[in-house]
Order: structure tokens, then C-alpha cells, then sequence
């Protein structure tokens, strides 16, 4: 089947979902094209933290309804280190400011549910994907579409295919500039429907290893703990995952936490990476195809949110004038938010985590720096301020 549109999204991760709809509303005709089935993109475990800027955008698409509803509310978290629990006020720091609780799974199935109630185009399972054209007029895109030859023509590619993708590689090797950061531990990652441990989320710095200790909803808990990255998934019984969590505690937590058995548990690298620009001709890269924060500030999805609100704007611009000058920005605008956020993720990475080489030292300073972080107003203002989320405006 031969389709002409407007644009083409690769991907239907939270990225593409979210572009999709934004177009949608643009009156931007699209389609959407995904390697894997549905069931499958519906059902992967995800972080869980939304930024106001991601609800606002969720809110003026008439979206944000179950999120409302299901969603909880958070206006502070706690660091726990030397044994001791910290809170930090997120909205007496940031004057009113909070975030939400909500599953990236739910945001997900949200917008699926969307695509599909109002008859948006979508192509899952689609293989052998093929990009022609990009410097052109006319993108060519083909592929196999459950078996059948796929051909869409369109004057725009929405690179939404997240770092395993293939858009970021249609750029020129020598016009692309990726910058890395792999760090020597993973998060092994627990979901279990059992009470939460505290009503807010605790993040864990201990000598051994850090934890996190979040939620899905006030019966469903996730869980994570800092584990060498090459860990086999296997030798971590329920049993072991709950002992290590706990001995990572305070006494407070570790004598409420209630166990039960894992509905998933999986461990994920930690990374951090850009690629730059995120535009070449008429593609345009956006969320995890351009960029990955290590997920200790629970920054990758409203990162994701905050390149498609621009893109989307970009794009209703072009179409509505044809003046490139607003596709040109779009890589800088974005690359300005997306490098604070790169800052803040690292950061707090590299406070909250025992790396193999710190030694004692490394743990006293980390330990004194979380200290100063409690203590000083200032400081803590900063990480509220980072964590409930920088303007998705210019900066
Ligand atoms: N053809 C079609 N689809 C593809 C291809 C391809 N060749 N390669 C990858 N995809 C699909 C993947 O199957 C996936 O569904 O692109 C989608 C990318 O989704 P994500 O990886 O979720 O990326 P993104 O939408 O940018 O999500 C950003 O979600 O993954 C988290 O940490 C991330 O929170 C961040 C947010
Ligand atoms: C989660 O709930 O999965 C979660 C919360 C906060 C993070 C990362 C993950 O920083």
C-alpha cells in the first residue's frame, strides 16, 4: 500500500505516541510506523515521575483524565544516607511546585487509547525499514508491514526510535557528534504489589550501593538497587532482591517494608548520551533516539515530552509558512534542555552511587555533600528546582 503524508513518526514509544497526538491536534497529517506489536510496546515497565510540563502538555491535549485520577500527587521525596532520612519540600523549594507518580506504561496506553479512538493511522510490526531521500523533497520510507510491502512517501521524518533505533544512523557520520557516558553499574528493578514502604519516594545512599524505593499506586511498589551491571538477572532470587533492598534501609523502612513476590524484575545499564544535532534535512530526531539520562532524576520521558512539544510547534510552523527558520532552531532549543538535564541526572548519579573506585573517601564526600544538600537552602532549592522540571520554554 502506497500512503502520502505530511510526516512519518518511527516509533511508538512515549515519544511518537505523544507526537502523534500534538500533530493531531496541529491538523498535521501523519502516520505512525513501529517495529513491535501493540500488546508489546503497551506492556513494558517503565519510570514513573512526570514533571508539571509533562502534565500541562497532557492536560491541553484532554489527556490527562485517568492521569488525574490515578495519578499521586508528590510534593517532596527523602534521601536516606548515614542511616538517616532527609525530606526535601519539592513545593515549599520551587513555590508551589510538585510532581506525579504515574507509570510510563499508563501514560502509554493512554495515548494508544487515543490514536485509536479517533482513527489516527498506526502500523505496528513493521520490518526492514528503509529511509530514502531525507535531503530531498520526498522522504521514501519502506518496509514490511506484517508481510506485506509497506510504502509511504511523506516531507517529514519524526525520528522517535528510541538509542536502538535506526534514524539517529541516517545522519552523516561525519555531521553527527555523540557524546557517552556508560557507568559501571545497572539497576535491578522490582515490581510488586505490596504496599509502598513510605507514603514519597526514597532515594538510598548507602556503602553499599544505592536504592530507590518508588511506587505505581498506594497497593503497587517499585523497587531498585544499585547491582554490578553484569549481573546475571538469574542469581537474584525475589528472596535475595528483598534482603539486599532492606539491608539498604533505615531501621524505620526496613521494619515496615513488606515483600511479596516480583510481577517483574529486570536490570537496566546506566548511560548517559547526546547525539548532536538532532536534525539533518527533513529528519528530526526526538526523546531516546537523541538522548539517554541514567534514570536517578527521573528525567528520560519529560525529556521526551519536551523535544516533541517543540517539534511539534517547529513542524504546525513549517507547514503553516514553509520557513525553515523554525525547523532550523529546533535542534538547539531542545540540546539547551536536554544538556541541563544531562547535568542533573549525572549529578545526582554520581552522588547517590558507589562506584568501585571511590574508596572510603569517595563515600565520606559523597556523604558530606548530601549533608550540605539537606542543610543548605540553597543547594536543596536546586535539586527542587532540577527535579520538579526546568521550563519547557527557551531557557
Ligand atoms: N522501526 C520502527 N520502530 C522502531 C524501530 C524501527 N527500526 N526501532 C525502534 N523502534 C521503536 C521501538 O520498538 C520503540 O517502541 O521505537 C520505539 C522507541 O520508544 P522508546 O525507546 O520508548 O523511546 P522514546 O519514545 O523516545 O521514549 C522516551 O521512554 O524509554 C523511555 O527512558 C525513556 O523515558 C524515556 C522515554
Ligand atoms: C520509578 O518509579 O520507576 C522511578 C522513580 C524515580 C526515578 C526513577 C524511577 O528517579
Amino acid at each position: 500500500m502506497q500512503h502520502r503524508v505530511q510526516v512519518a513518526i518511527i516509533g511508538a514509544g512515549p515519544s511518537g505516541l505523544l507526537l502523534g497526538a500534538l500533530l493531531d491536534q496541529a491538523g498535521i497529517d501523519h502516520v505512525l510506523i513501529e517495529r513491535q506489536s501493540p500488546e508489546y510496546v503497551a506492556s513494558r515497565i517503565r519510570a514513573g515521575v512526570l514533571e508539571q510540563g509533562t502534565v500541562d502538555v497532557l492536560d491541553q491535549l484532554g489527556l490527562s483524565g485517568r492521569l488525574h485520577r490515578e495519578g499521586l500527587v508528590h510534593h517532596g521525596f527523602n534521601l536516606l544516607f548515614q542511616g538517616q532520612r532527609h525530606r526535601i519540600d519539592l513545593h515549599e523549594l520551587t513555590q508551589g511546585k510538585q510532581v506525579v507518580v504515574y507509570g510510563q506504561t499508563e501514560v502509554t496506553k493512554d495515548l494508544m487509547q487515543h490514536r485509536e479512538a479517533k482513527g489516527l493511522r498506526s502500523f505496528y510490526q513493521v520490518d526492514a525499514l528503509q529511509i530514502r531521500g531525507l535531503d530531498t523533497q520526498t522522504v521514501e520510507i519502506e518496509g514490511m508491514h506484517r508481510g506485506q510491502p509497506l510504502r509511504i512517501q511523506s516531507d517529514i521524518v519524526a525520528g522517535c526510535d528510541g538509542f536502538h533505533g535506526i534514524c539517529r544512523k541516517l545522519i552523516p557520520n561525519n555531521l553527527l557528534k555523540e557524546y557517552e557516558k556508560v557507568y559501571p553499574f545497572g539497576w535491578l528493578g522490582v515490581l510488586a504489589d505490596v504496599k509502598p514502604v513510605a507514603e514519597e519516594l526514597i532515594y538510598v545512599n548507602s556503602p553499599e550501593g544505592f536504592a530507590l524505593c518508588s511506587m505505581r499506586s498506594p497497593s503497587r511498589s517499585r523497587y531498585y538497587v544499585q547491582v554490578p551491571v553484569d549481573d546475571d538477572i538469574a542469581s537474584w532470587s525475589d528472596e535475595r532482591f528483598w534482603s539486599v533492598l532492606r539491608s539498604r534501609l533505615d531501621t524505620e523502612a526496613a521494619d515496615q517494608l513488606v515483600t511479596g513476590p516480583s510481577i517483574e524484575k529486570s536490570i537496566a545499564p546506566l548511560r548517559s548520551f547526546v547525539a548532536e544535532p538532532m536534525r539533518w534535512g527533513r529528519l528530526l530526531l526526538a526523546g531516546d533516539a537523541a538522548h539517554i539520562v541514567p534514570p536517578t532524576g527521573a528525567k528520560g520521558l519529560n525529556l521526551a515530552v519536551s523535544d516533541v512539544r517543540f517539534l511539534a510547534e517547529a513542524l504546525s510552523d513549517w507547514f503553516s509558512d514553509r520557513n525553515d527558520q523554525h525547523l532550523e532552531r529546533y535542534s538547539s532549543r531542545c540540546l539547551q534542555r536536554v544538556w541541563r538535564a544531562e547535568r542533573f541526572s549525572w549529578w545526582f548519579t554520581s552522588l547517590m552511587h558507589r562506584f568501585p573506585d571511590q574508596g572510603d573517601f569517595g563515600q565520606k564526600i559523597q556523604e558530606a555533600e548530601l549533608d550540605y544538600l539537606v542543610h543548605s537552602q540553597a543547594a536543596s532549592a536546586s535539586l527542587a528546582e532540577n527535579y520538579v522540571g526546568l521550563p519547557m520554554t527557551w531557557l
